[in-house]
């Protein structure tokens, strides 16, 4: 057990890893985020090494990645690294399940009105293979389990939401919407990218299947380094796939190379 003063100066410590709070205060507002002094370094590193001979450091690339995805498993509480695939932001996590998944005209999504438009437009798209879009609205800026489960029709196959919701901060009981969707052979998306890494994620108690998740905004310092993971299909009695999606970021090394 650490003291107060031992955790102040920790945090203390800490702090001086972002050059940018010396300079003036910043109002991290789950957007784009300071640089710590340590990822600074390691994107350097990669850039010298990419620089020069040898040109092709590929294995390392691929042992880099096998490390971002166990620092991934780790911090989400998934199963394994294997389950995790690198993408480039939310959308595209997004764009993955939508497009990955198979539909028959008829099949119905739902979504609410408070989304970012990333958790709107993949799901929008299927509208052209004849799949309907529902959306509820929220109640005093936010959806009861109640509120949820009784837009759900027969056909509903898929419900997608915010971990934490972009407009204002608005937290879904994921652990209950999980236990009805597998309930129900339902597929859970949830979209991660508000919240991991500020608040503890454990994709394994909304009873995911797959989640997708680009740096979190609460550190997002560099574009481009997202991730997705996805559990494999627990067999159903109706022999659907009851899943989920979350999509964030985060400043984890975004390669590790030997020295
Ligand atoms: C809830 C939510 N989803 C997605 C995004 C961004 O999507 P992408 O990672 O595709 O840029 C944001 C942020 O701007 C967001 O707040």
């Amino acid at each position: 057990m650490i003291s107060e003063a031992q955790q102040e100066r920790k945090f203390l410590d800490f702090r001086q890893a972002f050059p940018a709070y010396s300079q003036g205060i910043y109002v991290n507002h789950a957007a784009v985020s300071p640089a710590a002094v340590f990822v600074r370094q390691r994107m350097m590193d990669f850039w010298q090494r990419r620089a020069n001979f040898p040109v092709d450091i590929y294995p390392e690339l691929q042992e880099g990645q096998l490390h971002f995805k166990e620092q991934i498993a780790r911090m989400i509480h998934a199963e394994g690294a294997e389950n995790i695939a690198c993408v480039e932001n939310t959308s595209t996590g997004l764009n993955m399940v939508a497009g990955g998944l198979e539909w028959k005209a008829g099949d119905r999504i739902l979504l609410n009105t408070m989304e970012f438009p990333a958790n709107v437009y993949p799901f929008l798209n299927l509208q052209r293979q004849g799949v309907m879009v529902d959306f509820i609205n929220p109640e005093a800026g936010g959806l009861t389990l109640d509120r949820i489960v009784e837009r759900v029709q027969p056909r509903t196959r898929l419900i997608s939401i915010s971990f934490v919701q972009f407009l204002n901060g608005f937290r879904a009981d994921l652990a209950a919407l999980g236990r009805f969707c597998r309930a129900q052979g339902i597929h859970l998306v949830v979209d991660a990218i508000q919240g991991t890494g500020a608040i503890p994620l454990d994709v394994q108690c909304w009873g995911y299947r797959c989640l997708g998740h680009r740096r979190p905004q609460v550190a997002d310092v560099a574009h481009g380094d997202g991730f997705s993971v996805c559990r494999p299909p627990p067999s159903s009695k109706n022999g659907s796939c009851p899943g989920g999606m979350a999509v964030g970021q985060g400043q984890l090394e975004p390669v590790r190379l030997s020295p």
